[in-house]
């Protein structure tokens, strides 16, 4: 079962992965209740991978995650999509709304299938009151971008994994929509795994990596 206290919501162990080449080597970290980390670097150097593996979606070659004290990968496939389903909320690159759908219906399937009651004022937070009701299609990327940020947070998970949150808006609103973040992060004492390229923001986590050379260096 699930390991109480102090013992962190991710941890990895001498995790390596490599596609056409080697994207990283013996990566090992962890990460807290109400701790944030972010990795930087190239494109092409992995931070996508590495958030995929950390996250339940994809096997690495070679090591180990543990996320709430259990090695997903060695789970029986109901309990690793348990875990994904109540506990990770992972925020894509590309979002993945469902285009037909309002954007109230989306955050809605979410919210019940981790059966969680929806927190109007969140998505008061993100300004989306006034788009609710429009088709995914009709709202601009950053609508979209913030629509499918609040339906993550609408799970109430334990650990978030942002790809790029922001990367369709603007600075204001990147801070705005990122101030939210940290703020549940802080108040439900979840972690927060940060993929960015925006340097600034992710100094803003408690922990900051640059993927490099098949490392993370730590930058802060
Ligand atoms: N499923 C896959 N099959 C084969 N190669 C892949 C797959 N996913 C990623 N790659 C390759 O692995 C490398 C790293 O990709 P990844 O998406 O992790 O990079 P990234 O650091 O997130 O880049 P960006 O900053 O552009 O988002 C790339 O060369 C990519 O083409
Ligand atoms: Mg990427």
């Amino acid at each position: 079962m699930e390991r109480q206290g102090t013992s962190p919501l991710l941890s990895v162990r001498a995790l390596s992965h490599r596609f056409d080449y080697q994207l990283f080597e013996d990566l090992s970290f962890s990460l807290g209740k109400g701790e944030s980390m972010a990795v930087i670097g190239k494109s092409g150097s992995g931070k996508s991978t590495l958030l995929h593996i950390c996250s339940t979606l994809l096997p690495p070659r070679k090591g180990e995650v543990e996320l709430f004290g259990r090695k997903v990968y060695s789970l029986p496939q109901r309990e690793l999509l348990l875990i994904r389903r109540f506990h990770v909320g992972i925020v894509f690159q590309s979002h993945y709304l469902f285009k037909g759908f309002t954007a109230m219906e989306n955050i809605e399937v979410a919210a019940i299938m981790a059966e969680r009651e929806i927190d109007r004022r969140l998505l008061e937070r993100f300004g989306i009151l006034h788009v609710l009701d429009k088709k995914v299609s009709e709202l601009s990327g950053g609508e979209q971008q913030r629509v499918s940020i609040a339906r993550v947070l609408s799970k109430r998970p334990k650990i978030i994994f942002a790809d790029e949150p922001t990367g369709n808006l603007d600075g204001q609103t990147a801070q705005e929509v990122m101030e939210v973040i940290f703020d549940y992060v802080r108040r439900e004492a979840a972690a927060l795994f940060l993929v960015t390229h925006d340097e600034e923001l992710a100094r803003s986590c408690k922990r900051l990596y640059r993927l490099e050379e098949r490392r993370l260096i730590p930058l802060q």
